[in-house]
């Protein structure tokens, strides 16, 4: 088997740990996968969850368990503190660490020195013929400009000779989720390299794990290209949501079903991405990626001259996002929120999934607390909500008990409520286009007080 390492047991690495380790060629597991983490509380109790057969992540993907109970009969995966000897016995290194994004100019270099820091420990220790493959989101020319200086140095100072040690870059496009396993198997990948041997040898890595037949992959002309690939691609989402937002005070201001025209807009074929109304964006991509580009302006191209205004708009008007819904809520309640028992449903910030990382629910949540509401959160995945700091109820409460509920986060749970029962004294709020259109049809028929986002009430 292939020893290969896979650097930082986040969401994207913990997936990645799991798919290389089922990954077989013949009916044979062709990787012994090492996953490395921090010796940190969230590092080390991703390694132990690991190292139990568990994934550190709740979702309702069941190729996940699948996938665990597999390997576990194998025991090609185990998972350990970042160590230099876990490195020197891989023949591919995947780094999927975080690199996180910060307006305050010290923490950015700290990022930069923290990342080149990891990296640099990789490449004083990795042996000939080894890949390294980095996948984490980066600031456009990160890599060319502040790693590769790095790597030949390492190199040249160990007589290791460079052409055989290849570096390439494939960002993440996984969408945790029902479909996690399937969003990184069954995807479409881009890759670059910094030459042609590292390049082929990154295709052919991939190819093992990635379903290319149906998903070919797109080889871009330079790293830094591909950095840009992954930045530009999550600026055009954050700025297609923005753009809706603006129409979603306009439809509720004027009356009219946003909802209703996005799907007719959809069925053209150009436009069939257009994003809906929702409550904000969160998790940990969207939220700081279009800030990547003016990053690697300011701090790799000292370009002052560049702007990024689109970007910026969009990360403005998308963080402001659920402070509109809580103006929506406070209108109807008269601002009079005290003792007022709110049921927030929904504290991730995407559905089938556990991450809470910049959930909009957070805004919403703190808002209603500083009004006095009593507020309880239910979430089907998640358990602590570790930015509210509070314990998430996993079994739906009876509505009665409520006087508002909220439903903020799609999960699919929410879609099997029954709303045919008479709420005389509840008001309802969909603020994330959570419940189907006959859930809405039946809350119509008893009268009920319903919310939804981007039409109004029903
Ligand atoms: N979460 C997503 O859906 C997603 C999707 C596409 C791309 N990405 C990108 O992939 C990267 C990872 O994202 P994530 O969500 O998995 O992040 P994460 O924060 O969940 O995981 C990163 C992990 O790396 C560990 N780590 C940090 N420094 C380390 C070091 N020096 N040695 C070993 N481990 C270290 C951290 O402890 C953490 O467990 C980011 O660049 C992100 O932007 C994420």
């Amino acid at each position: 088997m292939i020893n290969i390492s896979v650097v930082g047991l986040g969401y994207v690495g913990s997936a990645m740990s799991i798919i290389l380790a089922d990954t077989k060629n013949k009916r044979k597991n062709i990787f012994n996968v090492t996953g490395l983490d921090l010796d940190s509380k969230i590092g080390l109790e991703r390694i132990n969850r690991i190292n139990t057969s568990k994934f550190p992540f709740k979702t309702s993907d069941v190729q996940i368990e699948k996938k665990l109970n597999r390997i576990k009969k194998i025991g090609n995966l185990k998972a350990k503190v970042f160590n230099l000897e876990s490195i020197k016995n891989s023949s591919i290194i995947l780094v999927s660490i975080n690199f996180d994004f910060s307006k305050d100019k010290i923490k950015i270099k700290k990022n930069f020195k923290n990342y080149k820091n990891t990296f640099k420990q990789i490449v004083q220790t990795v042996k000939e013929n080894t890949l390294i493959v980095i996948e984490s989101t980066l600031p456009p020319g990160f890599i060319n400009n502040i790693l590769l200086p790095v790597f030949n140095y390492e190199l040249e100072k160990r007589n290791v000779d460079k052409k055989l040690v290849h570096l390439a870059y494939s960002y993440e496009r996984v969408t945790p989720g029902k479909n996690y396993i399937d969003s990184i198997s069954n995807g479409w990948r881009v890759y670059s390299a910094i030459n042609e041997v590292s390049k082929t040898k990154c295709r052919k890595f991939l190819e093992k794990i990635i379903n290319t037949k149906d998903y070919p992959l797109t080889e871009l002309e330079n790293i830094t290209a591909a950095e840009a690939a992954k930045t530009l691609e999550n600026s055009y989402r954050a700025i297609n949501i923005a753009l809706i937002e603006e129409w979603t005070i306009f439809a509720e201001t004027i009356g009219i079903n946003l909802n209703k025209i996005i799907d007719a807009i959809k069925l053209r074929p150009t436009h069939n991405n257009m994003m809906f109304p929702g409550l904000g964006v969160g998790g940990y991509c969207l939220t700081k990626d279009p800030l990547l580009p003016s990053t690697s302006a300011d701090f790799i191209f000292k370009n002052k001259k560049l702007k990024f205004n689109f970007s910026e708009l969009a990360i403005k008007t998308n963080n402001l996002m659920p402070n509109r819904s809580f103006n929506i809520i406070k209108l109807k309640l008269q601002n009079k929120f005290r003792n007022k028992k709110i049921l927030l449903c929904g504290a991730a910030y995407k559905d089938e999934v556990d991450d809470t990382r910049n959930s909009p629910s957070l805004i919403l949540y703190k808002k209603l607390r500083k009004n006095k509401a009593k507020i309880d959160v239910h979430d089907p995945l998640v358990e602590y909500w570790i930015e509210a700091k509070t314990q998430v109820i996993n079994k739906l409460p009876n509505f009665i008990n409520y006087d508002v509920i909220i439903f903020a986060t799609k999960h699919l749970f929410y879609k099997s409520i029954s709303l045919r029962k008479t709420f005389s004294k509840q008001i309802f709020f969909d603020l994330n286009k959570v419940l189907s259109e006959k859930q809405i049809q039946d809350a119509h028929k008893k009268n009920t007080q319903l919310f939804i986002i981007g039409k109004g009430f029903v």
